[in-house]
C-alpha cells in the first residue's frame, strides 16, 4: 500500500446523503430472516432528499486498529449481523483507489486489512416509524461503495442494502421505487428497481405528522419475525392480496390516478395494520392520535367528490399523509392546525414555510 511507508496519518473519507422511503404496499415478513428476503413484494415513495434524511460520512486510515460507527454522536456496535453482511459485501466487490494529492494507493486486496470509521446522523427520530433503518442503511452502503470504488449499479448495490434492512433496498433510488421479492434461494434476485422518477408525478406534496417521536416498542425486525410466526391473515395478505395491489398500484402510478392511489395506499396501511393487531401477541403501533387522523382523512376524502388525500403509517403512530396537489396540501394542513392546534412557536416556523413538510402534533 503506498503511503504507508510515509506516516501512518492518511484519511481518505466519503459522504452521502440518502432520504428515507414510505412503503405504500407494505413489506411485513421474512421468508429469509438472515438474507433479509420478504414474503411479498413492496412498493414506495422516496421523499425528498431536503426532508427526512440521513448523513453518513465513512472513513478509511491506516490508523484505525478496529471497524467503529457512531450513530447520532453515540458509538454504537457493528457486531450485529447486518453491518457485518453489508461491510463484507461491499468489501468483497471493492476496487482500486488512488489519491494522488494524498500520495494514496490502495489496492482492491488492501481493503480486506483497512478499517473503517462510520459517522451518521439521522434528521429525523430514529426507530420511531418513520424509516431509519432505510435511510441509514441505504445511506451506508452507498457511502462504502464510494469510498472503496466499488462498480455496482444501484440495483445490485440496493440487494446488499437489502442485508442491513429490507426496506433499505428502497432508498437507493428516488421516485417509485419496486422491490422484487425474487425467487431465488440466495437473494440475488430480490432488489429494487425504479417504477417512475421524481419528476413523473410532482404534483404531490407528502406531510409527515410527527405524533410521537419516541423509539417503538417493538422494532420492525421483531415485531414481523412474530406476525411470521402466529398471524394467518399474513399469509392470506401476502400469497392472495398484495400480488393483485401490486399491479394496481403500478398502473395508477403510471397514469397518475390519485382516486386509485389514495383507495389501495390507505387500504393497505389498514391491512397492514390488522395483520399486527392478528399477530400473537397483538402489536399497536397506532394510537389514538393516529386514529383520529385517519378519520379525519376519511371524512374528508368522502365529502369531496374525489380523495384529496391518502394516509399511510409504518411500524409507529407518525402519519405519512400525500395530498393529492399543493391545494390540498393547503387544506390538509388547515385541518390538521384546527384538530391539533399547535402551540404559537411552532405556528410561527410553520406558517415561515407553508406547507410545512412535516408537521408536530404530539411529544
Ligand atoms: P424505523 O422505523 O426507524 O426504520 P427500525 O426498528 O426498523 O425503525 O430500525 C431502527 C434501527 O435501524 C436502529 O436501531 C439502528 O440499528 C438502525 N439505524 C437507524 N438509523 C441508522 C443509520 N443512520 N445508520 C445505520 N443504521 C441505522
Ligand atoms: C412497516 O425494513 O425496518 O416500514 O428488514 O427487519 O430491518 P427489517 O425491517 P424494516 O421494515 C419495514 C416495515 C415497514 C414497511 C415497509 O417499509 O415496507
Ligand atoms: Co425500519
Amino acid at each position: 500500500m503506498a503511503g504507508d511507508s510515509q506516516q501512518q496519518s492518511w484519511v481518505l473519507m466519503v459522504t452521502a446523503q440518502t432520504p428515507t422511503n414510505i412503503a405504500v404496499i407494505k413489506y411485513w415478513g421474512k421468508r429469509d430472516e438472515t438474507l433479509i428476503l420478504p414474503v411479498n413484494d413492496s412498493i414506495s415513495v422516496t421523499l425528498d432528499p431536503n426532508h427526512l434524511c440521513t448523513t453518513t460520512t465513512v472513513s478509511v486510515s491506516p490508523s484505525f486498529q478496529q471497524d467503529r460507527m457512531w450513530l447520532n454522536g453515540k458509538e454504537i456496535s457493528l457486531s450485529g449481523g447486518r453491518f457485518q453482511s453489508c461491510l463484507r459485501e461491499i468489501r468483497a466487490r471493492a476496487c482500486d483507489v488512488e489519491d494522488n494529492k494524498k500520495g494514496v494507493k490502495i489496492s482492491k486486496e488492501d481493503w480486506s486489512k483497512l478499517h473503517v470509521h462510520i459517522a451518521s446522523y439521522n434528521n429525523f427520530p430514529t426507530a420511531a416509524g418513520l424509516a431509519s433503518s432505510a435511510a441509514g442503511f441505504a445511506c451506508l452502503v452507498y457511502a462504502l461503495g464510494k469510498l472503496m470504488n466499488v462498480k455496482e449499479d444501484e440495483s445490485q448495490l440496493s440487494a446488499i442494502a437489502r442485508q442491513g434492512s429490507g426496506s433499505a433496498c428502497r432508498s437507493l433510488f428516488g421516485g417509485f421505487v419496486k422491490w422484487i421479492m425474487g425467487k431465488e434461494e440466495n437473494g440475488s434476485d430480490s432488489l429494487a428497481v425504479q417504477l417512475a422518477d421524481e419528476k413523473h408525478w410532482d404534483d404531490l406534496v407528502i406531510v409527515i405528522a410527527v405524533v410521537s417521536s419516541r423509539q417503538k416498542e417493538t422494532s420492525s425486525t421483531s415485531g414481523m419475525r412474530e406476525t411470521v410466526e402466529t398471524s394467518l391473515l399474513l399469509q392470506h395478505r401476502a400469497k392472495e392480496i398484495v400480488p393483485k395491489r401490486i399491479l394496481k398500484m403500478e398502473e395508477a402510478i403510471r397514469n397518475r390516478d390519485f382516486a386509485s392511489f389514495s383507495q389501495l395506499t390507505c387500504t393497505d396501511s389498514n391491512q397492514f395494520h390488522a395483520v399486527c393487531l392478528d399477530t400473537s401477541p397483538p402489536i399497536f403501533y397506532m394510537n389514538d392520535t393516529s386514529h383520529k387522523i385517519i378519520s379525519i382523512a376519511e371524512k374528508w376524502n368522502r365529502s369531496e367528490e374525489s380523495p384529496q388525500v391518502a394516509y399511510t403509517f409504518d411500524a409507529g403512530p407518525n402519519a405519512v399523509l400525500i395530498a393529492r396537489n399543493r391545494k390540498a396540501a393547503t387544506l390538509l394542513i388547515q385541518r390538521l392546525l384546527y384538530y391539533f392546534p399547535p402551540n404559537s412557536d411552532d405556528l410561527d416556523s410553520y406558517l415561515q414555510n407553508f406547507p410545512p413538510s412535516s408537521y408536530i402534533i404530539g411529544d
